[in-house]
């Protein structure tokens, strides 16, 4: 059992021994929190933990009940307008123009598992005995509508999942104008909030700040979650570590507009939301309609970040990533993109390809510019048709070549977008998001297609899966290279123009959902020019992202670190790119490079018939070396060791469940002048008593020894030591392979 509820007084208290939610009906009849955070025992009553209080002078208080004030109350779903001054979870604008509600407990049911969210991306189980939901219908009278707040605890993690749901029961239609997904009111300001920001190229920047007394926020307004600002927030106490201390963290299921807002009030208690982002978002509910919010999944952690980070891995490996890519392997691929660019035919790729089947390579993916006339980024999006020029014997004929050397095939394509120059422009101009009597913005010289129209969501599907038919596709690469602007669709009553991005990304959705279900054995990864749209929405339907188009390993350092707060290492794309680097033109050596990307979804972004006999040499040892450890790095434990911000060294590590083996990932940026003699990285996760020994060390040594003194790293290049140093140079890197034996 993992809900308990206290009948009479009300109390709903879910916990499975590792993290404790209790909430209850307060007198006004609305729902009001009384504790999150570390397991408490199931049978205590809480009802004390809440105290009803006389407002002070200048606050409001309820008509009718002078010692409730809503705003010094921790509520679990507030609303607009009565009392309570903080943002509400829910504001609905009713015929008559006004914005008060009060929805206040009706019932509430417990079910077994995790029912599904219509049409939306959300964590599941699939043995109804992992997790149980309770769902806590509330309803406004006046309004004659009725609020469903559903949360799900798991049974072996500490989560919780919530969203909200809300039908209209009455005869008048009413518009939602903010209708976020969770609200958790924290008792104190004692935190640092820690986001995953940046740019294009320099995604997953982990940033902190202190709480202070006002509203932080991280949003999105683009049409998608954005390379700006990941879904994801997380409150950590000062004190805070990778290795230990409190975490409560939150991530949205969703990959369109967003805020994630931490609101420290007068007496300096928190309270986090996390929603669609209520600006261009209101929806209109009409009799008997219904609306449902995606969902939050809330970590809580005593463990540190990387307590919270391995909690979110085995609940995405589990219960949000899909299909047979969940416990499979992910192929070594090679991608085009940066080997070739638009300059290829099919000669050259088919060169390419025999290269790469030689070096150990199991996937060849081609990217952009296979498609109608694209030979540079200004025309042909949505002709998914391919390119004669260039591929003379047509797709098929590449494919099966591809595939008669003994590899898979995968294909790029970026369905939301047309060209203006390209054949499905000129047939349907009137198919782009465009606000009539404005000028329409370009991006990358393209625009968007209308993914809330249902038949421009059915007509990419007939082109993508001919396509995929015709080429016995394995791979999908998904791309959306621009963000929305001037949002309108021609479809849409005016009334309802504010519906457009969520309707949209259920329109992507819905693609994906329809290509999945016809080709469960693609293995989708999702892009938006690198880590745009890298959430765990996309996640419950590609296992994969590319995390960044910077493919420079410093860079990938920070982008993958940040990544892997929240997402597990075998969905984030990672490759190998040639030297110096296309985006950063800085040179490191081949070994560093394959460091890096070993902790990821391992792949190469370069020309193999460029690469010198030595280096082809060492990139064979190197997809030997993935292919041994890929299940130990997309099945293991994952820890970060040392950060890439603050110093000159960063490491981190994935150990298997069982402790008995472990992969090891160091990495030093600059050279040291005369440096320390003795120099060792200190381990975790480890078996203490265990025994273990390293490749290319020759001893054997204890867990503990590797933890508490650290593995011994080779000697560093200091002059008079030429002879036997092992490491000289910037971007020095080691991955240790430790086997307990
Ligand atoms: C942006 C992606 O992130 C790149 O990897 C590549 O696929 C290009 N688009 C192709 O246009």
């Amino acid at each position: 059992m993992l809900i308990y509820v206290d009948e009479q007084k009300k109390q709903f208290h879910l916990t499975n021994g590792m993290v404790s939610y209790i909430f209850h009906v307060m007198r006004n009849g609305q729902l009001g929190s009384l504790y999150y955070g570390k397991a408490l025992h199931p049978n205590t009553q809480f009802s004390y933990i809440h105290q009803y209080d006389y407002p002070t002078t200048y606050s409001s208080h309820l008509e009718g009940d002078r010692a409730f004030s809503l705003e010094t109350i921790r509520q679990e779903y507030p609303v607009y307008g009565t009392t309570d001054y903080r943002e509400p979870a829910l504001s609905i604008i009713q015929p008559d123009g006004s914005h008060i509600s009060n929805f206040t407990y009706k019932s509430h049911f417990i079910t077994a598992g995790k029912p599904a969210l219509q049409g939306l991306p959300a964590t599941y189980t699939e043995d109804e005995r992992d997790a149980e939901t309770i769902q806590i219908v509330l309803e406004d009278t006046i309004l004659q509508a009725k609020l469903i707040l559903s949360y799900t605890i798991f049974k072996d993690l500490p989560v919780i999942t919530r969203s909200s749901y809300i039908f209209n029961n009455g005869q008048n239609p009413f518009y939602l104008e903010r209708f976020m997904s969770t609200s958790v009111d924290l008792p104190d300001k004692d935190f640092s909030m820690v986001q995953l920001s940046g740019a294009w190229s320099r995604e997953f920047y982990v940033k902190e700040r202190n709480l202070e007394v006002g509203i932080q926020s991280i949003s999105s307004i683009r049409g998608s979650s954005s390379h700006q600002h990941n879904p994801f927030l997380a409150l950590k106490r000062k004190s805070t570590t990778e290795l230990q201390g409190e975490v409560y963290s939150f991530n949205f299921i969703y990959s369109s507009n967003f805020i994630a807002q931490a609101e420290v009030d007068q007496f300096d208690s928190t309270r986090v939301m996390i929603g669609i982002h209520p600006f261009r978002f209101s929806w209109k509910l009409s009799k008997n309609e219904h609306f449902q919010a995606p969902e939050v999944v809330m970590v809580y952690s005593d463990t540190g970040l990387n307590g919270m980070s391995q909690t979110y891995h085995d609940l995405y490996r589990n219960h949000l990533i899909r299909g047979m890519w969940k416990n499979t392997d992910r192929p070594v691929l090679l991608n085009s993109w940066e080997a070739t660019y638009f300059n290829f035919d099919e000669r050259k790729l088919i060169e390419i390809a025999k290269e790469a089947k030689k070096l150990g390579i199991e996937l060849f993916v081609l990217d952009d510019g296979w498609f109608g006339k694209r030979n540079d980024a200004t025309s042909s999006l949505g002709d998914w048709f391919e390119n004669r020029d260039k591929l003379p014997h047509g797709i098929k004929y590449l494919a099966q070549k591809i595939n008669e050397l003994g590899l898979k095939f995968g294909l790029w394509f970026e369905p939301e977008m047309v060209s203006p120059k390209s054949e499905l422009y000129k047939l349907h101009p009137d198919w782009t998001v465009k606000t009539p009597n404005r000028s329409t913005s370009l991006g990358r010289n393209q625009l968007v297609l209308d993914f809330s129209r249902q038949e421009i969501v059915n007509e990419l599907y007939q082109r993508m899966s001919s396509i995929i038919r015709e080429t016995n596709l394995s791979y999908i690469k998904w791309d959306m290279n621009r963000n929305i602007t001037e949002a309108y669709s021609m479809c849409l009553q005016a009334d309802k123009q504010d519906e457009f991005f969520h309707r949209y990304i259920l329109g992507v959705y819905d693609l994906y959902e329809q290509l999945i279900s016809e080709f469960p054995h693609i293995l989708f990864e999702s892009c938006a020019g690198g880590g745009g749209r890298f959430d765990p929405g996309l996640l419950f339907y590609a296992p994969q992202a590319w995390a960044s188009d910077d493919t420079d390993p410093v860079e990938r350092l920070k982008i993958q670190y940040g990544a892997s707060l929240p997402y597990p290492i075998y969905s984030i794309g990672s490759h190998v790119s040639s030297v110096p680097n296309h985006q950063t033109k800085r040179s490191t050596p081949l070994s560093f490079r394959a460091n890096v990307a070993y902790f990821g979804t391992f792949g190469y972004e370069l020309n193999p018939i460029t690469l010198t006999n030595e280096e082809k040499t060492i990139i064979k040892e190197q997809i030997i070396f993935y292919k041994n450890h890929r299940n130990l790095i997309r099945t293991g434990d994952f820890y970060r060791l040392k950060d890439p911000y603050t110093g000159n060294e960063s490491a981190w590590m994935v150990v298997s469940k069982d402790k008995n083996e472990a992969l090891v990932g160091w990495y030093k940026i600059l050279a040291t002048p005369n440096p320390r003699k003795i120099q060792t990285l200190k381990i975790t996760g480890l078996d203490p008593k265990g025994k273990y020994t390293i490749n290319h060390l020759d001893n054997t040594y204890y867990g503990d020894e590797l933890m508490y003194n650290g593995i011994p790293l080779p000697p560093e290049f200091n002059g008079p030591n030429k002879k036997i140093a092992k490491r000289a140079g910037d971007f020095q890197s080691e991955v240790f392979y430790l086997v307990k034996r």
